[in-house]
């Protein structure tokens, strides 16, 4: 695992776009995979700048999604194809066809999340995975539990992650209760993974993360056993790190 500091939001979103553009410039044919909240948007932000810039093509990229809440539609702009499209497709060259989230409206879910988990392979599997991470250390939308969720499947969201995402939606009853997400055994399969993390909320969870016990309660300590792992965050959520670790 490999920890970059970073001073801020911006500097970290710059830093974080600066790798991602690397890859695709490294491989232009290169699947990403993308994170949605509200840790990659300045992320997002400088890549489309760049792009504007002339600076990377998306043209033979190809992206899956980490996650999608079950019974929101793409148009809904509180679903996660919504937001993607708001915040990176509809601003750069990429084919819409080469972009995948899991379709929360599929009639059923269970026969959606194999659709997804076999897209994954059959497009070569994910080259580089961006992941932000929750307050309870979740990734995609894999809560805390008692084993590791494996596949990509529907998962119940956990209450605190519903009351932090109700900032998004008119009410908490508004929140989706449940979720298609990329399992933990689908993000561990990506060559290279990106875990971007900001403020000072989120400090001791990553310091758990990244130097705790690897256990299904922290479902990001699991990156420990990744080989390629960089994580990108800023002074505020390295804070308990840069008190424990010397
Ligand atoms: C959401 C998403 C995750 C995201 C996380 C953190 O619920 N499913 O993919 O990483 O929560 O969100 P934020 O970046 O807004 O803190």
């Amino acid at each position: 695992m490999r920890i970059i500091k970073t001073k801020n939001y911006d500097d970290m979103s710059q830093k974080a776009s600066a790798q991602i553009m690397a890859q695709v410039n490294l491989k232009p044919n290169a699947v990403l995979g993308l994170a949605t909240g509200s840790t990659p948007i300045g992320t997002y932000k400088c890549i489309v700048e760049s792009f504007k810039n002339g600076f990377v093509d998306f043209s033979e990229i190809k992206t899956v999604n980490l996650d999608e809440y079950v019974g929101l539609d793409g148009n809904n702009d509180q679903s996660y194809r919504y937001f993607m499209n708001d915040n990176l497709f509809n601003h750069v060259n990429i084919d819409k066809n080469n972009t995948n989230v899991p379709n929360g409206m599929a009639s059923d879910t269970a026969v959606e999340a194999d659709r997804y988990e076999d897209l994954i392979e059959e497009i070569g599997g994910v080259d580089m995975q961006v992941l932000g991470m929750g307050l309870n250390g979740h990734i995609g939308f894999n809560e805390p539990t008692k084993i590791f969720d494996k596949r990509t499947r529907e998962v119940d969201l956990a209450p605190s992650t519903i009351e932090a995402n109700a900032r998004f939606f008119a009410s908490m009853d508004d929140v989706p209760k449940t979720a298609l997400s990329m399992g933990i055994s689908t993000i561990m399969k990506a060559r290279k993974i990106l875990l971007l993390v900001s403020g000072s909320a989120k400090a001791d969870i990553l310091y758990q993360a990244c130097y705790g016990d690897i256990t299904p309660d922290v479902p990001a300590s699991i990156l420990q056993l990744h080989p390629d792992v960089t994580v990108i965050a800023d002074e505020d959520a390295l804070a308990t790190i840069a008190k424990n670790v010397k």
